[in-house]
């Protein structure tokens, strides 16, 4: 399977117009880019709005419809034309409580539709210090993936937190070492995305040489010179 880009805009940029001509520039520079899949998770409102790439959504709710007051259900994503959703990125479970019961909910019901989940799971920097990653990872797992059929249907994206838009990026080797124990944990060939501060210049490092599966890009995936090179790494 081709290498995965995911770009990961969060909650930017701040118009339409901007999410338009960002949205061009990406398509245009990778549209003769065969050797990756590139993906789009823009904020929910431009999501109809940009067309021409495949789309993701950078979170969902897990009730079909009804007095939800500010949530979006897959069946509308899935109706806009999304393939992917992130589930349990860590700024979700930071500051707005996303507990892994919640993120297997979401997780169960992105597969129910058919799209495609990406389980966003990493340690802080303190649980790395204090040597609790594999404990983590491992709660984040099991959990994020109860009662899901199918494992290898879902992607799971290793971010270690201390990595996320901090221009730190996890070494190689350890990134490579992390992406082997998620392996071991869920026992099933699935595919694993690194993200944390990646960048056109140490691409390369996670994909071909961790053989990680593709990137989940924040930062970087708002320029697009720079998206576009990292896809090119692929
Ligand atoms: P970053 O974000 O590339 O800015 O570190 C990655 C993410 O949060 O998915």
């Amino acid at each position: 399977m081709k290498p995965l880009i995911v770009a990961n805009w969060k909650m930017n940029p701040v118009s339409i117009k901007e999410a338009e001509k960002l949205f061009n520039s990406v398509k245009h520079g990778v549209e003769d880019i065969e050797s990756a899949e590139t993906v789009i998770c823009p904020p929910f409102i431009y999501l109809p709005l940009l067309k021409g790439l495949v789309l993701g959504a950078q979170d969902c709710y897990w009730e079909e419809k009804g007095a939800y007051t500010g949530e979006v259900s897959v069946a509308m994503l899935k109706e806009i034309g999304c393939k992917y959703v992130l589930a349990g990125h860590s700024e979700r479970r930071k500051l707005f409580g996303e507990k892994d019961n919640d993120v297997n909910k979401k997780v169960l019901t992105i597969l129910d539709a058919g799209l495609i989940p990406i389980l966003c799971v990493g340690e802080t920097e303190q649980e790395r210090e204090q040597e609790k990653t594999e404990e983590v990872l491992k709660e984040e797992l099991e959990i994020g993936l109860v009662d899901v059929r199918d494992v290898s249907k879902v992607i799971v994206a290793y971010e270690p937190i201390w990595a996320i838009g901090t221009g730190n990026p996890c070494d190689v080797e350890e990134a490579q070492r992390m992406k082997e124990i998620i392996q071991k944990m869920v026992s099933k060939n699935i595919r694993i995305l690194y993200g944390g501060s990646a960048k056109a210049n140490n691409a390369e490092g996670y994909l071909k040489q961790a053989g990680f599966d593709g990137l989940l890009v924040g930062g970087a995936s708002l320029d697009p010179k720079e998206f576009v090179k990292i896809v090119n790494t692929s």
